[in-house]
């Protein structure tokens, strides 16, 4: 929204449609936005509000702006207000109609985007039907604008703002929400609000902040309070200038459901909380709720972020993954820089230490995530297990709440995730606090949903992460959990010469990736050979199972050919039978305790006349005699290798996805940051 900023409508439609282009990672099957601006179709010419939707990637929306003939984009606009949203479908399939924003009829006096899934649509569709409200779309979201036009229909004053509207619709709505409403009754005005899934707003202004805290205004304890009543409060509270940011001078906000989408505009955000509603007027933002709970901060601070642009710009590199696999040397450095002191072996997470006494007290540890975070969880079990002497439970988010697992005040629960919004990661966190257990986040977002709800935590600090197929993410938390284990087995005489193996290990770290970055070449050429297979493996056991997992993970996500990682210990049990000479197998033998295992199971593969590609350590012959190719690895301390062998196998799912001609970053039906169940 600008406000007493001249800004064309060209300007307008390019921050729209660059900022959707930052979130497309999140979801890219339809983009819409909704300007002001005539429209053939619309009755009147007052402040009307132009809809342009468009099935496909938001290129394609941004190629359909242009084509509008509708608006003159030279047009300069002191005040306006402009939504966007690329979306990914959960309800009715990708098309212009069930594209956001959606509307509250065909005047467009209600236009809303929505990130989240709304779970009572029906009942409430059902309502609104028999009320005389007619359905376009398929999806849940269009119960929304048209709530808040029958609640703007029947109000019972004139006087009715935009915010006691919406405070009024999220009474009536279930599940999750981040929400931004426009209308043609409420010109230059935004509101915003969400439960459930992200949302921030941006600041940018050339005068100095007057706060950097904006108070709640607590607008009322009873719903059924008079409209005209709450309305005269409400007046008077925003009429100060302590209790809002703006204060009517040239200012612009953004609103985003992440940070990457702003940064270019704004270092300035304030993040909402669930049922916090966000209103601008006249320039001016307040912050509203219902009514304070004990306990809960009456403030939002205004926080200054850190992010570059440059961090989320593909730079020389064909796509983001591929920038985020090079990118590796670097960000394990990030992970450790401050924590690590490699003098007297010492390793201090901050967001850890005040909590390290409970969770050495504790019955175990539970490590939940999902996806490739689940699979960070796996890779390091075993050194936890054995840095900590705790058992450790690793768990994938919806079997574990699927399970109703029993969970106690002296567990000590981590969540690990990325982005920190993955919705069963987020509910299975809630499903841990109600128990009382103590929670750690290990996230790499820095505001996230989950970093803000957990006890304490750790950020990755990987930097961000746009592919949808997690890479360095992958490789930050690893080195974080192990950072973890080092720091609960600092006290143990009979751990020090492991520890001091796995801290010499780290400091190398760096170094031996750039070294496997540079079998790039090789990787290419085995994939040049295996692009038009049907169907790949990849087995290993011990510290390596992880890498299988995540190896399959990413070449089924990008790449579409099935793949699977097999722990080799249960090769005979089943796999065995699907061995070949056509079937390619990727085997992962480094030398570490389960070597000769291995060895076995290679025979075994061999045996059978398959042919396998064989991820091994450096100087290795006898490896060699029985591979059908091989991709040599440094050698580092068991517990860290995984995070070398895992490379190989990013890099040959990034080759496999070019050479089968499909969009690397954005792979079908998949989505960066899964904010549903
Ligand atoms: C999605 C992404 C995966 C990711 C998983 C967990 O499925 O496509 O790449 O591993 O979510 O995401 P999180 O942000 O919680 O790590």
């Amino acid at each position: 929204l600008n406000y007493r900023v001249p800004r064309t409508r060209r300007e307008i439609c390019e921050t729209l449609i660059k900022g959707l282009q930052r979130l497309e990672y999140r979801g890219y099957d339809s983009a819409g936005v909704a300007v002001d601006g005539h429209s053939k179709d619309l009755k009147d010419d007052n402040n009307n509000i132009c809809l342009i939707k468009k099935k496909g990637k938001v290129k394609a929306l941004d190629e359909e702006l242009y084509k509008k003939d509708t608006f003159s984009m030279d047009e300069e606009m002191d005040i306006h207000f402009g939504i966007a949203h690329t979306r990914w479908a959960t309800h009715g399939e990708p098309s212009a109609v069930n594209s956001h924003p959606q509307r509250s009829d065909k005047n467009n006096e209600f236009v809303v985007i929505h990130n989240g899934i709304i779970t009572n649509y029906k009942e409430l569709k059902k309502y609104l039907n028999s009320q005389g409200y007619e359905f376009e779309s398929e999806t849940d979201t269009e119960v929304i604008p048209k709530l808040i036009k029958y609640l703007y229909d029947n109000r019972e004053s004139e006087d009715v703002s935009f915010s006691m509207l919406v405070e009024r619709v999220i009474q009536q709505l279930e599940g999750a929400f981040a929400l931004v409403f426009k209308s043609r009754h409420f010109p230059g005005e935004a509101v915003a609000t969400r439960r459930g899934s992200p949302l921030l707003i941006g600041v940018r202004s050339k005068y100095e902040l007057s706060t950097d805290q904006i108070p709640i205004q607590y607008n009322s304890g009873h719903f059924n309070e008079g409209i005209q009543q709450r309305n005269s409060r409400n007046r008077s509270d925003s009429s100060s200038a302590l209790h809002s940011v703006g204060d009517g001078k040239a200012v612009e906000y953004y609103f985003a459901s992440d940070a990457s989408a702003i940064i270019e505009h704004t270092n300035k955000v304030i993040y909402l909380e669930d049922d916090d509603i966000a209103a601008v007027a006249e320039g001016k933002l307040s912050l509203h709720r219902m009514r304070r709970q004990a306990g809960e901060d009456p403030v939002r601070a205004v926080q200054t972020l850190q992010m570059e642009l440059q961090q989320i710009m593909k730079g020389n590199f064909e796509s983001f993954m591929q920038k985020e696999i090079f990118e590796q040397p670097e960000s394990v450095v990030n992970t450790m820089r401050g924590r690590i002191c490699f003098d007297n072996n010492i390793v201090i997470l901050g967001g850890l230490k005040d909590h390290l006494k409970e969770i050495k007290r504790c019955r175990r540890l539970i490590m939940i995530g999902c996806g490739t975070s689940f699979h960070a969880a796996v890779a390091t079990r075993q050194i936890l297990e054995e840095l900590t002497e705790l058992p450790v439970m690793v768990e994938l988010a919806s079997d574990f709440l699927d399970r109703n697992t029993p969970v106690f005040r002296d567990d000590v629960c981590f969540f690990i995730s990325q982005s920190g919004e993955t919705a069963d990661s987020l509910m299975a966190l809630r499903y841990c606090k109600e128990r009382g257990a103590l929670t750690v986040g290990i996230t790499n977002t820095v505001g996230s949903s989950i970093s803000r709800d957990t006890d304490c935590g750790v950020h990755i600090n990987a930097g961000p992460e746009i592919g949808v197929a997690s890479t360095k993410a992958y490789t930050s938390q690893f080195v974080a959990l192990i950072m973890f284990g080092l720091m609960m087995s600092e006290d143990r005489i009979s751990m020090q010469k492991k520890r001091l193996e796995i801290i010499n290990g780290l400091k190398d770290l760096p170094d031996l990736i750039k070294k496997v970055l540079t079998l790039d070449k090789k990787i290419k050429s085995i994939a040049d050979e295996l692009y038009q297979q049907r169907s790949l493996l990849v087995m290993g056991r011990g510290f390596n199972y992880a890498t299988c997992l995540e190896g399959a993970l990413k070449i089924k996500e990008i790449t579409y050919m099935h793949s699977e990682g097999i722990l080799a210990g249960e090769l005979k049990h089943g796999p065995l039978a699907l061995i070949d000479k056509h079937m390619p197998v990727i085997m992962i033998i480094m030398r570490d305790p389960c070597y000769s295992k291995c060895h076995n199971a290679l025979q075994q593969v061999t045996a059978r006349q398959g042919r396998p590609i064989i991820i091994c350590c450096e100087d290795d012959p006898e490896i060699m005699k029985s591979a059908y190719k091989t991709i040599e690895l440094p050698h580092t301390v068991d517990c860290l290798q995984g995070i070398l062998s895992v490379i190989p196998l990013q890099l040959l799912s990034f080759h496999l996805a070019v050479l089968r001609g499909y969009d690397v970053d954005c792979p079908r039906n998949l989505a960066k940051s899964v904010t549903v169940e």
